[in-house]
């Protein structure tokens, strides 16, 4: 052999070279369980289509990160209840690195043609996106919880039963604004009851007790960094929503949807719902002020501005687009 081939350091006679494996050692498929794993993928058609490999497959990687992004966020969690909103951010941050990936992946199914996905997609009925259990679970968990959606696991009691703890059970977003009045920030208790928190009132009262820490991000900067992760997680699940829709209408069109949904426009009525609308309702209310330390911003006085140190007010209105209360469907 070549002594510049690449293969050269497996040769046994390299001291370099790795050790023979024995029996009793640790390996890599025995450790990633890698043979189970490629015995999961059962495709329904008969003869199995080529594209339904592709299908499972991309699935079956969705709810492995489904799997590790509850485990981050419970994690996270943890650290709000604790009050280290930094380490809380560090977990968040990566559920915001797998979201990104997981926006991007969801564009593989499009290089699926859809007279190919016809092919098999009958044989799916009546198994649908609306039977996972883990999306589900990371909706309710932060906090965006309907209970109308437990139905969809009546035939899995032990699932259904997971998710009904899910709903009951305590959520990211009302740790936060827990965590917020342990600060002294003006939080109303019904911001901390999710029956209460997205009635009008409370939901007016929360955005503004947001104001402080959006306003000036450097005396407030842990809970600012928080803060900043979690509508980045926001905005990325908004996202998904988005180019999931975007996919399936270029894969299906209008037909309704396994699950028995109306498909495309079931799916594009949930791109409203977020999980910390306050955080968006609140940027409309901030109020720039010539002390409020923006990087870009002059002292009015320097800039020769005859309204001398007045802030510059903008319009409140929370009312509309992603950060709306009432795009929920909460409850
Ligand atoms: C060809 C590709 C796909 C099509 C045509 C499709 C279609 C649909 C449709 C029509 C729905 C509405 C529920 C229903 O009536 O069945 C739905 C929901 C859903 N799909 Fe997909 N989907 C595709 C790929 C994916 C992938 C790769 C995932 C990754 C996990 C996924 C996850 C979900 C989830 C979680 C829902 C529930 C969304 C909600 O209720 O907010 N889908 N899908």
């Amino acid at each position: 052999m070549n002594a510049e081939s690449p293969a050269e350091g497996l040769l046994p006679d390299n001291p370099a070279a790795p050790r023979a494996i024995e029996a009793h050692h640790l390996t890599y498929n025995d450790y990633l369980m890698v043979p189970e794993l490629l015995q999961l993928q059962r495709p329904q058609s008969d003869p199995p289509h080529h594209d339904e490999m592709l299908f499972i497959i991309i699935h079956q990687a969705y709810e492995l990160w489904f799997k590790l992004i509850l485990h981050e966020l419970t994690r996270a969690k943890a650290f709000v209840d604790r009050d280290q909103p930094l380490r809380a951010r560090h977990f968040i941050d990566r559920v915001v690195a797998i979201m990104r990936l997981l926006v991007d992946q969801i564009h593989i199914v499009e290089t699926m043609q859809p007279i190919d996905f016809l092919w098999f997609r009958d044989r799916l009925m009546p198994a649908s996106g609306f039977q996972s259990l883990q999306f589900r679970e990371v909706e309710f968990f932060c906090g965006i919880k309907d209970g109308r959606y437990c139905t969809f696991f009546d035939n899995r009691p032990e699932m259904r039963e997971q998710l009904q703890d899910r709903l009951d059970g305590d959520d990211l977003r009302a740790a936060a604004w827990r965590m917020l009045q342990r600060g002294g920030f003006a939080v109303p208790d019904a911001a901390l009851d999710p029956e209460r928190r997205d009635e009008p009132e409370t939901f007016d009262a929360m955005t503004l007790a947001l104001v402080p820490i959006l306003e000036a991000p450097d005396e407030h900067m842990q809970e600012s960094m928080l803060l900043e992760s979690l509508i980045a997680f926001d905005e990325q699940l908004a996202l998904w929503r988005e180019h999931h829709v975007r996919v399936v209408a270029r894969v299906i069109g209008w037909r309704m949807g396994t699950g028995g949904s109306s498909g495309v426009d079931y799916l594009k009525s949930t791109t409203t719902k977020s999980a910390f609308p306050e955080l968006w309702a609140a940027r409309t209310r901030l109020v720039r002020s010539d002390t409020s330390g923006g990087l870009s911003l002059r002292r009015a006085e320097e800039a020769g501005s005859p309204s001398g140190a007045k802030p510059e007010r903008c319009p409140v209105d929370h009312g509309s687009g992603v950060g709306s209360g009432n795009g929920n469907g909460n409850g």
